[in-house]
């Protein structure tokens, strides 16, 4: 009996990481100062924080990360040899315009991910590019308070355009803005948004008022549709996608006001950009959210045409948490999830207090895929660890190994219930700092990195036990895991 598989001939399978956590290199070959540059590392109990000018005698742990920069060939090398058919990456907005506004970008960026393009092709491996992964010029910060106004739209245009020409012919596969939606949650305010003129203190408590915020998404959104409906005109071959954080939430009981609260939350926090950004309009429901919170955005009727006329071709999301969302008061909150909400008695969390929840992957795409069908793809998902040394020397992370096995078991129930899933790039395919935290402790990859959060290390780079296994895993399409 032949048994069927799942996974789809010719599956993504891959792994993701973004510029300003792996590259290092930060100040090299006239790249300029993104917000991920001034943020300093920190812990769970001790948050990262973001300055305004470069302080003397702290850590800002993207500086260095990992140095991708000068061992990008080794590290595709290694990507190869666990047979990546796909690597997301990001390109750094202030390698090719080190401000955001110089006329004419810099070669020397531009050749560095040419290069880094190159090697992958020669492995036959596709690049999956995302356009803005936190790393905005902070000269955008001190000017214009990022994508508080408008004319950071025409910036990012110029510089999308610029590369698209340039790697025409080596990337088909872009996303524009990662996580998107996480510029909804007070995090997102100077990752994503970069609202944080002459801010200086803990990235979480960072804070803009709602008007702000959800001016600055519309101009992100709209920036989002006009770089897509360019790419559809003038490069057919692209396939252009979103990036939304899925935070996956359920009622806590089934008392009506908590699945009502649940089903308001989860329209704003995880439906409203993919709706506008899949289906080309801003959602009905928003006017209500608006309202309620003193919002009034002004929607021009030549955003309406753009907005209609940038839809992706392709749905992506980061997932790893899910939470519960109650009118009760009398429930443990959940620390350290990202998507905040109560506890969930049936969950384990991570180490860092994110609650595990494979099922919420299957359920959560079969949602998605009914809502728009069209193909998705899952470009983040993984387990942040504290990866321990055994005593004969090597890294067993059989944590890492069940944690992804069980979501990829979540993503073949999903394809057999009818979803249309075209690839998977677990996050930190290799060791990188961390976003939230700003930790190399908290590590995701395949691949362990020598370095750690006081700044030492030899940037050595060795396999763990997961990178075997994932290796299996994508030889075989996701039959033996
Ligand atoms: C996503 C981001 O939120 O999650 C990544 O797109 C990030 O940039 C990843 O690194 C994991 O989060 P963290 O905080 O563990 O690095």
């Amino acid at each position: 009996e032949v048994m069927m598989m799942a996974f789809k001939d010719g599956f993504l399978w891959g792994g993701a990481c973004a510029a300003n956590q792996f590259e290092g290199a930060w100040n090299i070959d006239g790249k300029g100062i993104s917000v991920a540059d001034l943020c300093t590392n920190g812990t769970k109990s001790n948050p990262k924080r973001i300055t305004t000018k470069i302080e003397d005698n702290t850590f800002y742990p993207s500086h260095e990360a990992i140095d991708f920069y000068h061992h990008y060939k080794e590290d595709i090398a290694l990507f190869a040899q666990m047979g990546f058919k796909v690597f997301r990456t990001s390109i750094n907005w202030t390698r090719i315009y080190p401000t955001g506004m110089e006329e004419e970008p810099n070669e020397k960026g531009l050749k560095f991910y040419e290069d880094v393009f190159k090697e992958c092709k020669k492995y036959g491996i596709e690049p999956l590019v995302t356009l803005s992964h936190y790393e905005m010029p902070y000269a955008l910060v001190e000017k214009y308070n990022g994508w508080a106004s408008v004319e950071v739209i025409l910036l990012f245009e110029k510089y999308c355009y610029t590369v698209f020409d340039r790697y025409k012919d080596l990337v088909k596969y872009w996303l524009t803005f990662n996580e998107i939606n996480g510029g909804i949650t007070k995090l997102g305010t100077v990752l994503s948004l970069g609202c944080v003129k002459d801010y200086n203190g803990p990235v979480v408590e960072a804070d803009c008022s709602p008007q702000t915020r959800f001016e600055a998404l519309h101009h992100q959104l709209v920036a989002s549709a006009k770089v897509v409906a360019y790419a559809h005109k003038n490069y057919p071959q692209f396939k252009m996608g979103n990036m939304n954080v899925f935070l996956t939430s359920y009622p806590r009981t089934c008392d009506p006001l908590d699945v009502l609260e649940n089903q308001r939350h989860n329209r704003v926090l995880n439906w409203f950009c993919s709706d506008v950004q899949v289906r080309g309009e801003y959602p009905s429901y928003m006017n209500r959210f608006f309202k309620d919170n003193d919002v009034n955005l002004k929607i021009s009727e030549m955003d309406k045409v753009i907005l209609k006329e940038g839809t992706v071709d392709f749905y992506t999301c980061s997932y790893y948490m899910s939470s519960c969302i109650t009118t009760h008061d009398d429930v443990e909150t959940v620390e350290g999830n990202l998507a905040g909400g109560v506890k969930n008695p049936y969950l384990e969390v991570s180490a860092w207090g994110w609650q595990i929840d494979p099922d919420g992957l299957r359920y959560s795409l079969n949602e998605i895929y009914d809502r728009y069908q069209i193909p998705i793809m899952v470009v983040e998902n993984g387990l942040g660890a504290y990866d321990k040394r055994s005593d004969d020397g090597k890294i067993h992370d059989t944590y890492r190994i069940d944690y992804l096995r069980s979501h990829i078991e979540a993503m073949e129930n999903a394809v057999e219930d009818g979803v249309d899933l075209i690839g998977y790039t677990p996050w930190g395919c290799i060791d990188l700092v961390s976003a939230s935290t700003g930790e190399m402790a908290k590590r995701y990859g395949f691949i362990y990195v020598n370095k750690f959060d006081d700044g030492t290390g030899d940037y050595s780079r060795e396999r763990k036990d997961s990178f075997n296994w994932y290796k299996k895993v994508i030889a075989s399409n996701g039959k033996e895991k």
